[in-house]
């Protein structure tokens, strides 16, 4: 099996990803995420809100709605020709694709002939009250930011801010794709986290540079390996056409053709762009309202430009989920003969990984042990996220533990009924040492927050 295929088996398998509507047979690249997911895509949510919000200076966030009116749309850019893919159809077999995908000038799926490219937008469209005309219509959002760009006045008089400053916000988008796939990396419907930052247009490059380095640095810390990232310079005519400057973030993906001629397996995970005053001019003009800032010292009036960071929570979990997979031939324990089989560990950051705790009692058949286990799992549920499970050998547990990367499984043992200490084995190095009970909660705080 190829690691797509058992990152995917995996998800479905231990409650991470399931197929959206799967009992009606699944549709089109709509995923859900089941109880381990929820979590791990909650903490990356947090992990980016805190940095954007708490170690970053000046930022404040936003939450606005999905739909807006279509003016919005137009102004952006998004209703025209900017905002849409080159997409080609088979003569025999009618499946369609895009361009910028096919490596030869014939269908991928039956080898037949393919129609003259036409111009297809990705914007959702929708009604919005009872009578479906057009005056009704209107568009899910593609973007998050546009959401931000409306709200730019509210937000700078209400918060009494001054340039340089940044609004950020996380939040679904929506966008119909002509080819979907490799599971979550490229769906219709996903989150995204984005952060605006206005500044002065003279300021732009320095703050680019900066916002370049800042966003290679949070996945580095959150443990993505130096070599599988990278940031490339997008060139002009493969830049959004909002962007006077486009620099991505890509992994080193298990798929995917080369870009711009480069190495397999490189994709776009975050997008650092320059959008200068392409955003705030267009809803002024739009709009009728004047967007421009005024600076009290210099009294200059002008439009902020925007350096935007823009990743989508999906993609950056699937990242998470690939760069922590590891299997271990044999596995891992050295202190019995190694059994052929392979383990797998998922080393995600503490941060990040869905379950923090496992409570395990050695065995299933002494009621009073159970029972005490029972009690520890009780004890720590309103702190951590924690499971509890008594099925199979204590090794089978501990592998079923690894493979979802709990970071800490806690061992109620026959010591532990004499005198109330358990072990608790870290998930990278299997070491264990004992603990008092009534310093667990302490103990696994100062632990997860090392
Ligand atoms: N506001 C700028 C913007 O939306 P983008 O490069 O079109 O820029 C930013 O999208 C990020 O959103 C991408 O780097 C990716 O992480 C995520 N994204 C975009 N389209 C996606 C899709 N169809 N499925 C999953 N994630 C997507």
């Amino acid at each position: 099996m190829d690691l797509m295929s058992k990152i995917v088996s995996l998800s479905k398998r231990r409650g991470f990803i399931f197929p959206s509507s799967e009992i009606y047979g699944g549709f089109g690249s709509c995923y859900d995420f089941g109880p381990l997911g929820v979590e791990m895509k909650n903490n990356i949510k947090k992990v980016w809100w805190d940095e954007m919000t708490k170690k970053q200076e000046n930022i404040v966030g936003l939450d606005a709605s999905i739909l807006m009116r279509p003016e919005v749309w137009k102004a952006s850019g998004h209703l025209t020709a900017g905002f849409a893919d080159e997409l080609v159809e088979c003569k025999k077999c009618h499946h369609r694709f895009r361009k910028d995908f096919l490596e030869e000038k014939k269908c991928p799926d039956c080898g037949g002939g393919l129609t003259e490219p036409k111009k297809f937008n990705l914007m959702m469209k929708t009604f919005v009250g009872p009578v479906e005309d057009e005056a009704a219509v209107t568009y899910l959002r593609a973007e998050t930011c546009q959401g931000i760009y409306v709200n730019f006045l509210n937000v700078l008089n209400s918060m009494r801010l001054k340039i340089p400053f940044g609004i950020c916000q996380i939040g679904k988008a929506f966008r119909n794709e002509i080819t979907p796939g490799n599971f979550i990396y490229r769906v219709r419907e996903f989150e995204q986290m984005e952060m605006q930052w206005f500044c002065h247009p003279k300021e732009t490059d320095k703050l680019f540079d900066y916002w370049k380095k800042e966003r290679i640095n949070w996945y580095l810390n959150l443990g993505i390996k130096k070599e599988n990232l990278r940031a490339i310079e997008v060139p002009k005519k493969e830049r959004a056409h909002y962007a006077k400057r486009q620099v991505d973030i890509e992994y080193k993906f298990p798929f995917g053709s080369p870009r711009f001629g480069g190495e397999a397996g490189w994709n776009e995970i975050e997008g650092i762009h320059n959008r200068g005053d392409w955003d705030l001019s267009n809803h002024s003009k739009h709009s009728g309202e004047d967007l421009r800032y005024f600076d009290e010292e210099t009294k200059e009036r002008y439009h902020p430009h925007i350096i935007e960071t823009s990743v989508g929570v999906d993609r950056s979990f699937l990242v998470f989920l690939i760069d922590a997979y590891q299997e271990i031939k044999g596995g891992r324990t050295k202190t019995t003969e190694a059994t052929k089989e392979i383990e797998v560990l998922l080393k995600l950051d503490k941060k990040l990984a869905p379950t923090k705790v496992a409570v395990l009692p050695l065995v299933r058949n002494k009621p009073k042990l159970i029972k005490k286990a029972k009690e520890v799992f009780k004890l720590l549920k309103p702190h951590f996220i924690v499971q509890y499970d008594e099925l199979g050998s204590i090794g089978r547990r501990y592998r079923r533990q690894d493979e979802i990367g709990t970071i800490f499984c806690l061992t109620y043992d026959f010591q532990s009924l004499k005198d109330n200490t358990l072990t608790i084995r870290d998930r990278n190095t299997m070491k264990q040492e004992r603990v008092k009970v009534k310093d667990l909660v302490k103990v696994l705080k100062e632990k997860l927050e090392k």
